[in-house]
């Protein structure tokens, strides 16, 4: 139990990678406020974390937006008091080439994805500066180190999450608030399936994924979990791919030499 008497709020926690990040923090002790836009799905997952004799608080707010984001906050605080780890993970992607984006999909992207995290982010910190501790981790992507065809905004917006990353690791610092990211390989998930599901040469190109397998969000969430706990107070500002060695590998040689 690494999270015994720490308050988590994980955000787009109503299924996937959020869902997993919300059930390994709670298997640890840690109170989870299970957020989403969906409160259908936040319940289930909260109802599914309280059977397994774990607590949690389902919330629905829209990362994107202040006011809610600030209710997100103030009703946590309102039910546990504190808050310790903020998880940054609610997203959306959607595959368009970069001459038929419009601005609605860029705009609903960066706002999601971006301006979301960086809400949360402050809402949560003013509370952290105040009791001296806190654990904020964004979930990024390998959109943001990669040139990935079809996801600008998407790759933008998580290219940005890790400049947030950085800068909010600089500045908080002095109040022992710890910033990083977690950026994972290709995850199978509802968002994976939506939106690949006309490239199926994306789910073939696992072979060249050096673990030869795609993550699960469990193998996600274990990463989260070890930033979330006290083994790594001293690390901050950094970027962790999850992404069996990936980005790692060589543009053109593929293959192992055997
Ligand atoms: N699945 C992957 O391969 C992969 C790879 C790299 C990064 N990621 C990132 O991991 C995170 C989770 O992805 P996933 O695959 O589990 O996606 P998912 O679509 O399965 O789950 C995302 C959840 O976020 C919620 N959500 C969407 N917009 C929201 C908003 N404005 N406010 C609050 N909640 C909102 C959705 O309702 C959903 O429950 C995202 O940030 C995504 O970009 C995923």
């Amino acid at each position: 139990m690494r999270l015994e008497g720490q308050i988590a709020i994980v955000t787009g926690a109503g299924q996937g990678i959020g869902r997993a990040i919300a059930k390994t923090l709670a298997g640890e002790g840690a109170a989870v406020v299970v957020n989403d836009i969906d409160l259908d799905k936040a319940s289930k997952v909260a109802d599914e974390i309280k059977a397994q004799g774990g607590k949690a608080l389902p919330i629905k707010a829209d990362v994107s937006k202040r006011d809610e984001v600030n209710n997100l906050v103030k009703e946590t605080l309102a039910s546990f008091q504190k808050v310790d780890i903020l998880v940054n993970n609610a997203g959306i992607a959607k595959l368009t080439p970069s001459l038929e984006l419009d601005e609605e999909q860029w705009d609903s992207t960066i706002d999601t994805n971006l301006k979301g995290q960086f809400l949360c982010s402050q809402a949560v910190a003013r509370h952290m500066v105040e009791q001296k501790r806190g654990k904020i981790i964004n979930i990024t992507s390998l959109a943001a180190h990669t040139g990935t065809p079809g996801l600008l905004a998407y790759s933008a917006s998580k290219g940005g999450v890790v400049q947030l990353t950085k800068v909010l690791a600089v500045e908080w610092g002095k109040h022992n608030i710890t910033v990083n990211a977690v950026s994972p390989g290709l995850t199978i998930t509802e968002l994976v399936k939506s939106v690949f599901k006309e490239r199926p040469d994306v789910f073939e190109g696992v072979e060249r994924i050096p673990l030869k397998r795609p993550a699960t969000p469990e193998d996600i969430a274990n990463a989260v979990l070890f930033l979330a706990s006290p083994e790594s107070d001293y690390i901050s500002g950094q970027v962790i791919a999850v992404d069996g060695g990936a980005l790692s590998v060589h543009p053109r040689m593929v293959r192992p030499l055997d």
